[in-house]
Parts: C-alpha cells; sequence; structure tokens
C-alpha cells in the first residue's frame, strides 16, 4: 500500500515539476495580466472604440454601469449628446449599446469597475463619468488652470490627456502627465 502511494506521490511531484517549468515562460504574461485587472478593461469592440472615440477618448464600458448606458445610448439621447448630436444609425447603435452593457462595470472583475459597480448599484443611473463620486473626488485638489484653463486638456472628461495609459485601461496616478504642468504633483 504504502509503496503505490510513494509511486503516485513521486509520478505527481514529476508532473507539477515538469508544468512549472513549462509555466514559468507564461509566468511573467501571467502576472502582467493579473496586474492589468487593477484598471479596467480596455476596448475590445472595433466600432466602439471608432464611433465613440471620435471627439474623445473611447470610454471603456467598465467606467459605468449598465443602467447609464442604456440612458446613454437611446436614440434619443444621442441626438442631444452633451450639446452635440451623435446619433447613429440603428445597427451601430444597436451592437455599440449591446457592446457597453455586455461589459459595463457590474460585469468586470476588474478593480476600478468593482468600485463603480457597487458605488452605483443603488440611486439614479449617472450619466457621466467625472460625476462618478469616486471619480470626482481623486481630482478635487487639481486646481482649474490645469484642466479647464489649460489649452492640452480642456475638460476632466479628456482622460487621456493626463492618464498615459488611458486606452490600456490603467489610471494609477503615477502614470499620470499633466500636459503643460510637468510637476503638477510637487
Ligand atoms: C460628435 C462628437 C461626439 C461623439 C461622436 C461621441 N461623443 Fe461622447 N461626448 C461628446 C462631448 C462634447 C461630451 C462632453 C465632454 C465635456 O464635457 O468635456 C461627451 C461626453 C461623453 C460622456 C461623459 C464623459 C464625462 O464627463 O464623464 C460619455 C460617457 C460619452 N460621451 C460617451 C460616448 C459614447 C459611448 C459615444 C459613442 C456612441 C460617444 N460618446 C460619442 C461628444 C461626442
Ligand atoms: C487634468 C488631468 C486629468 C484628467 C483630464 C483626468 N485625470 Fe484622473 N487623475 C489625474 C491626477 C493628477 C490624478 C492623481 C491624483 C492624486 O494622486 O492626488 C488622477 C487620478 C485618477 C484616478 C485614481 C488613481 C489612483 O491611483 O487611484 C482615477 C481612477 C482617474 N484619475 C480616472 C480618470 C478618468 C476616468 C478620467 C476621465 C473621465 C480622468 N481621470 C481624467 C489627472 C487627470
Amino acid at each position: 500500500m504504502l509503496n503505490k502511494f510513494k509511486i503516485v506521490a513521486l509520478v505527481i511531484g514529476a508532473m507539477l515539476f515538469a508544468s512549472a517549468a513549462y509555466a514559468e515562460d507564461s509566468m511573467g504574461e501571467w502576472l502582467l495580466s493579473f496586474n492589468r485587472m487593477k484598471g479596467v478593461k480596455p476596448v475590445t469592440d472595433k466600432q466602439y472604440a471608432k464611433e465613440c472615440g471620435e471627439c474623445h477618448f473611447a470610454y471603456q464600458p467598465g467606467l459605468l454601469p449598465a443602467k447609464s448606458w442604456e440612458q446613454l445610448l437611446t436614440a434619443d439621447a444621442l441626438k442631444k449628446h452633451f450639446g452635440v448630436n451623435a446619433e447613429l444609425d440603428a445597427a451601430t447603435r444597436s451592437a455599440i449599446l449591446t457592446y457597453a452593457v455586455n461589459n459595463a462595470a457590474e460585469t468586470s472583475w476588474y478593480k476600478r469597475s468593482r468600485k463603480i459597480a457597487i458605488a452605483t448599484e443603488k440611486g439614479p443611473a449617472p450619466l457621466r463619468i467625472t460625476e462618478l463620486r469616486y471619480i470626482s473626488r481623486v481630482h478635487q485638489d487639481i486646481p482649474e488652470k490645469m484642466i479647464k484653463g489649460n489649452k492640452d486638456v480642456k475638460s476632466l472628461s479628456q482622460c487621456n490627456a493626463c492618464h498615459t495609459q488611458a486606452a490600456q485601461g490603467v489610471f494609477d496616478s503615477d502614470t499620470v502627465n499633466i500636459p503643460n504642468y510637468p510637476n503638477w504633483d510637487d
């Protein structure tokens, strides 16, 4: 009996050793993708990236809950989208709405999406990311001259003007660079 156990243990040990050696290569990659889970999931839909990245940064759907996308992306809402007309043909609108809802904050395991999902679970649907308490709070100490008064930023809605890795879904403060204010954090 004991011997059989020893043999089984040895075989399992050998298998584990082999798979560990095999996994070593992809380990770094795995750690890297795990680390990226701290942000939000990058945009993967080409149509969304194109249509919603025309006037501003293509906000990741994981930055708002589904109920927000459902209100923002109706045909009527798009016609008067923050003072501009962002109308889409019916098929494109429907595909973009589906993509946004399927990737909304509450569907995601990324850290920042989790936070946003929990914070917006109750209450009305926020229509701006910049109005989320979590987002407005982290920016409250940035002086207006660095945002509205900054010709290379103009609005807090232009995430990628300051967050150099915004497109990758990374918003950590150590990846921020405010244009024209290299020493913003002094
Ligand atoms: C024709 C230009 C245009 C297009 C196309 C457009 N937007 Fe916008 N969007 C705007 C403007 C202007 C604002 C307001 C920006 C500001 O306040 O600085 C805005 C703001 C937003 C905001 C709020 C940002 C914040 O302040 O938190 C969201 C969310 C948004 N757009 C999503 C989308 C999505 C999704 C699409 C694709 C269906 C889209 N937009 C297409 C012009 C556009
Ligand atoms: C004017 C430049 C600027 C713009 C535009 C901007 N941010 Fe920021 N953001 C900052 C700075 C600076 C910080 C770091 C604040 C600090 O560390 O005190 C920050 C912090 C953050 C954080 C917290 C980072 C952390 O390490 O916890 C998040 C999340 C964030 N921003 C998301 C966004 C999103 C989403 C947008 C667009 C809707 C946006 N930001 C637009 C400058 C900007």
